[in-house]
């Protein structure tokens, strides 16, 4: 078995799930946030300095490693392991959001998808035997089944299509699937904001006994209450013997309330982006460290972080090498909010060993402040 889900406890207060995930690369502890290394790096990180800061798994893009270098050239160095020097689990998206939000002049068929490449503009397809294909040669850990995540807002009977299909890829991608014994193929849940069509949806793709269940179609520009509603409606349909990862979610407070709601696994660029235009995570909220009020301040980004940036720099410093467009600027600021995110999951696993995950909720929100959206 490529992956497999142990179950550890539930936390009294909410329900939430400790747990670990034994990969063919090592274990995960779980809950737990996955790093983006969108084109086989984290921008700016080195493997050691990943693991230095205790990320365990992270995750890296079908499409983008699919149109440059090629799977190919990834399959021949050894795969994506080997390819970029990282020894532990990775789970590789499937191409299926990434084609939808980057592409231009996609055509969706029932066959797959025909877009344009962003970087050259040359046709290209995927399709969920080619997606399946491609994740194979990757070699990751964990590997996603091809889909499609509507837009919001989005019609029903558009959202109905489109979520039918999806089950029917998922379907050809489990058929396609070469390496079912050390790549573990999730399923991923569409259905939009509908409550009847994330019931189909789960029991379509449930149905197909896949060895994890993602859910896809959310953080898509509704509000999160909404966000959560549709959680609470979707993960009761889920096996509970299986991992459930809430794709492309990763602001502290979702990452909480996801937690809360039974999921194990959660990925998102809001980290890494926002870290490179000045923008920090703290104990406090968000900080802007560009603003004029940090010019003279010694004190560290996060005087509660125990991260390499916190622990050697100040405000001051960070803010002058930001400033500057200094590489090594960005490269703490990055350091410093994948740490921070990764300690947040840390915290979330000991409150639910502890059964007081709802308190630290509201410990946590009392500090940070409330969700922006
Ligand atoms: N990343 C964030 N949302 C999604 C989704 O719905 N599908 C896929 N494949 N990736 C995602
Ligand atoms: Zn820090």
């Amino acid at each position: 078995m490529a992956v497999t889900y142990e179950l550890i406890k539930t936390c009294r207060q909410t329900g939430a799930r400790l747990g670990r995930l034994h990969t063919p690369h090592g274990v995960i502890d779980t809950p737990t946030f996955m790093p983006v290394g969108t084109q086989a790096t984290v921008k700016g990180m080195s493997p050691e300095e990943l693991k230095d800061l205790g990320a365990q798994i992270i995750l890296s893009n079908t499409y983008h490693l699919f149109l440059r270098p090629g799977h190919e050239l990834v399959k021949e160095a050894g795969g994506l392991h080997r390819f970029m020097n990282w020894d532990r689990p990775i789970l590789t998206d499937s191409g299926g959001f990434q084609v939808f939000s980057l592409s231009e002049m996609r055509k969706i068929t029932e066959e797959g998808v025909a877009f344009r490449s962003h970087i050259n503009g040359d046709k290209m397809s995927l399709t969920p035997e080619s997606a399946t294909h491609v994740q194979n040669a990757l070699g990751a850990d964990i590997m996603m089944a091809f889909d499609e995540c509507p837009p919001f807002p989005a019609d029903y009977e558009y959202v109905k299509q489109s979520t039918e299909r999806t089950s029917r890829w998922a379907e050809r991608c489990l058929r396609a699937h070469q390496r079912p014994g050390d790549q573990a193929l999730f399923g991923i849940v569409q259905g939009g904001m509908h409550k009847d069509l994330r019931k189909k949806s789960a029991k379509d793709l449930t149905s197909l006994d896949f060895p994890g269940y993602s859910i896809g179609g959310l953080s898509v520009g509704e509000p999160k209450a909404l966000m959560y509603e549709v959680l609470e409606e979707t993960v009761p349909l889920l096996p509970g013997s299986k991992p459930r990862y809430l794709m492309g979610v990763g602001s502290p407070d979702a990452l909480i309330e996801g937690s809360i709601r039974g999921i194990d696994m959660f990925d998102c660029v809001l980290p890494t982006r926002i870290a490179r235009n000045g923008t920090l995570m703290t104990s406090q909220g968000r900080m802007v460290v560009r603003n004029a009020k940090y010019t003279g301040d010694f004190g560290p980004l996060d005087p509660e972080c125990s991260c390499y940036a916190c622990r050697s720099y100040s405000r001051a410093y960070i803010r002058h090498l930001v400033k500057a467009d200094e590489m090594f600027g960005l490269r703490l600021t990055t350091i410093h909010n994948l740490h921070f995110l990764v300690n947040l999951m840390h915290e979330v696993r000991q409150a639910i060993r502890e059964d007081r995950l709802a308190d630290f909720r509201d410990q946590f929100f009392e500090k940070y402040g409330m969700a922006e959206n």
